[in-house]
């Protein structure tokens, strides 16, 4: 069974990255610029927002992190989007989620440019992305680093059975769309499977690729998968385990043991698709650096 590393790939992608930023400050002097938004003390937040700076500082472009408070009004919060709307040092604006709950996140989200929406979550964007307009929008971080890791393993794609389990604006949807585009990593026959789907095990059986984005612990086990198929894990879940100093250890929505044994490719958790996710805010934040600079 291939292990498809995400953890390698993303240190390759992140190290290509900052070749192409260190060339553009050489020939411009700028460099590409993040801000992240973090509103609130929810601590897997805090972790989520310190990664993506450090990610951010090793590829050598600027990252900011601004912090409010979790009584901050949706009012507060729109209106420090605008001005980051406007400044041309700013080439990404990411507005953690969660968000508090007197803030609707939809309206955070129309509220930022689509040309700085590197979380790719603005209907703008999914709407560009649905329409196979890969080109010229952001795509959501995570399907497009699932992409990536199929796109440099290789894998065969066309014309074969995509299923995805868990129907998310931010996984789900985007993945399963770019699975049915005409791209050499995609081209698929797909199905979408979620909460209310009767017989899912009738449908990934049917899989020759899996994608599994359900939030719940091993719940792909072996006899859901047909022998052979390509697995990709999209969970990240924290689990009790007293035989670990820290007393939990974190895993997926696949059960690795069982599915690892029959499947002929599969990405791991921790180490699969996890760090894919950071390196592809990274790579839309150099591509709206370069689409604002006039540099593809
Ligand atoms: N919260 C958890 N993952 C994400 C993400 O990819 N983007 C944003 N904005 N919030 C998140």
């Amino acid at each position: 069974m291939l292990i498809i590393d995400g953890k390698k790939v993303s240190i390759d992608l992140k190290s290509e990255l900052k070749v192409r930023v260190d060339e553009h400050r050489a020939a411009t002097g700028k460099v590409p610029g993040l801000t992240v938004i973090i509103v609130g003390e929810d601590p897997a937040s805090q972790v989520y927002v310190r990664n993506k700076a450090k990610s951010c500082k090793e590829t050598g472009m600027h990252s900011s992190v601004i912090e409010m408070e979790a009584s901050t009004s949706e009012e507060a919060l729109l209106s420090k989007i605008r001005e980051l709307n406007d400044d041309p040092d700013v080439h990404g604006i990411l507005v953690q989620q969660p968000l508090p709950k007197q803030i609707d996140e939809f309206a955070v989200t129309l509220a930022i440019d689509p040309a700085k929406d590197v979380d790719g979550f603005h209907p703008e964007n999914l709407g560009r992305l649905v329409m196979g307009h890969l080109d010229k929008c952001f795509v959501s971080c995570t399907p497009y680093g699932i992409l990536e890791l199929l796109g440099r393993y290789n894998i065969e794609t066309k014309g074969r059975h995509c299923v995805v389990v868990g129907r998310s604006n931010i996984v789900g949807k985007p993945m399963a769309n770019l699975m049915l585009q005409k791209l050499d990593a995609t081209n698929c026959t797909v199905t979408i499977c979620h909460s209310a789907t009767k017989d899912i095990p009738s449908y990934t059986r049917q899989a020759d690729i899996l994608i599994a984005a359900i939030g719940k612990a091993g719940f792909i086990t072996a006899d859901m998968v047909k022998p052979g198929a390509v697995v990709i894990d999209v969970g990240i879940n924290r689990i009790d385990d007293p035989s670990t100093k820290s007393g939990s250890r974190l895993v997926g929505d696949v059960d690795y043991d069982g599915v690892s044994a029959l499947a002929s490719a599969m990405t791991p958790v921790p180490g699969g698709v996890g760090p894919m996710t950071i390196a592809m805010l990274l790579k839309n934040t150099l591509q709206s650096f370069e689409r604002a600079n006039n540099l593809q």
